[in-house]
């Protein structure tokens, strides 16, 4: 029998099964207020971060990115794939996982799945923008697109930003019904809408989170009102885009890294040039944020590195001292650091 791994051969890995096991005793809201805040937290410390646009490989049907950053004491990265046409194959368009490491000595500290916490994490970053920039007293919230984003959106603007209504549309009916009959316990008025027209009647906030491989007119310039916030959130790859160009025109945009943002945001449609406001600064409080009751606010919102960071250290806190994670044998550890082939061969006896 070989020896067995030391404890520094262990790193916490938390699955799909144990994350929304851990989600589940918190309660999701308040894991989404509580997300909000650690990331509206990094944000403010984000100079001292390391901050690249994300690698991105293309391929006809999506494109599979990593996306790492470091505050100088831990590291992370994220995987991450986008590939809208997986649904119609029984497969989701978005899943990834995720490490958290120390910078000290390079080891891992944290494997964790990131499909489940990328939503939460996108929904928690797009209401911490909102409570910034979205008018105040805003109620209602028009969500178009009613995929696997969408639930955990609406659930964000109603514990963070106090929305207390959704206008739901999604060019696949079934999507609404799907989205609809999964909020109806969450204490929000929900109204299904069969255009996105109609979805916008009365919206404070508009939220799109459609997913296509292409650049697409999910709103067009005359559907949105004076003095709205859009949450634009499905824009988020070269070539991929949901608003027509001309409310980018009338719009303050405001976007989390312009290199990449300008790679694969709604803003890839301006030019290079056109500004556009850190959400950073507005939280330091270098930059206004929303200005006057008029101003249509855009969230140019694409995902950023230190949201998963961010997420990734508040899972690593949460799950001390439940059962909502199980060890994995990940790291080498040789008695003696340099004999690793001793270890390998023990192994064989
Ligand atoms: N900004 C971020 O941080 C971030 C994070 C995660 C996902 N995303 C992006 O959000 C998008 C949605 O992700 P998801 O996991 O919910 O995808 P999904 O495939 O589960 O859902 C997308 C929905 O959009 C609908 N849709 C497509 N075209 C439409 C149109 N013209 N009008 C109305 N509805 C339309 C589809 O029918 C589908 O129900 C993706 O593009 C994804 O890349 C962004």
């Amino acid at each position: 029998m070989p020896p067995s791994p030391s404890e520094l051969a262990y790193v916490p890995f938390v699955s799909v099964e144990n994350m929304m096991g851990l989600v589940h005793q918190i309660g999701i809201e308040k894991v989404l207020c509580d997300l909000a805040d650690a990331i509206e937290a990094d944000f403010k410390r984000w100079e001292l971060f390391d901050k690249t646009p994300r690698v991105a490989s293309h391929s006809a049907v999506g494109v599979i990115e990593l996306m790492p950053t470091s505050d100088g004491e831990m590291y992370g990265f994220k995987y991450v794939n986008g590939h809208p046409k997986n649904t119609k194959e029984g497969l989701q368009t978005v899943t990834a996982f995720g490490l958290l490491a120390d910078v000290d000595t390079g080891y891992p500290k944290l494997l964790s799945e990131m499909t489940v916490l990328t939503a939460l994490r996108t929904a928690a970053s797009s209401a911490m923008a909102a409570r910034h920039l979205a008018p105040k007293g805003a109620r209602i919230m028009a969500m178009i697109g009613n995929g696997a984003q969408s639930e955990f959106q609406c659930l964000a603007f109603k514990a963070i930003c106090g929305i207390d209504t959704v206008r739901l549309y999604d060019i696949d009916r079934s999507a609404t019904v799907r989205c609809s009959a999964n909020l109806k316990r969450h204490g929000l008025t929900i109204v299904s809408c069969t255009s996105g027209q109609e979805a916008m009647e009365g919206a404070e906030i508009i939220t799109t989170c459609t997913a296509d491989k292409q650049n697409a007119t999910i709103l067009t310039d005359n559907m949105v009102g004076i003095g709205v916030h859009i949450n634009a959130i499905g824009g988020d790859c070269p070539g991929k885009t949901e608003l027509h160009r001309d409310i980018l025109l009338r719009s303050e945009i405001f976007v989390e890294y312009p290199p990449q943002t300008r790679i694969e945001g709604e803003i890839q449609q301006l030019a290079d040039d056109h500004p556009v406001t850190e959400l950073w600064e507005v939280i330091s409080g270098k930059a206004k944020g929303r200005t006057d009751a008029k101003q249509i606010t855009l969230f140019d919102s694409v995902g950023f590195a230190i949201e998963d960071f961010s997420a990734l250290r508040y899972v690593l806190s949460a799950i001390k001292g439940t059962p909502w994670f199980s060890n994995l044998d990940m790291v080498a550890d040789p008695d003696d650091p340099r004999d690793l082939f001793g270890m390998f061969e023990r192994a064989n006896q």
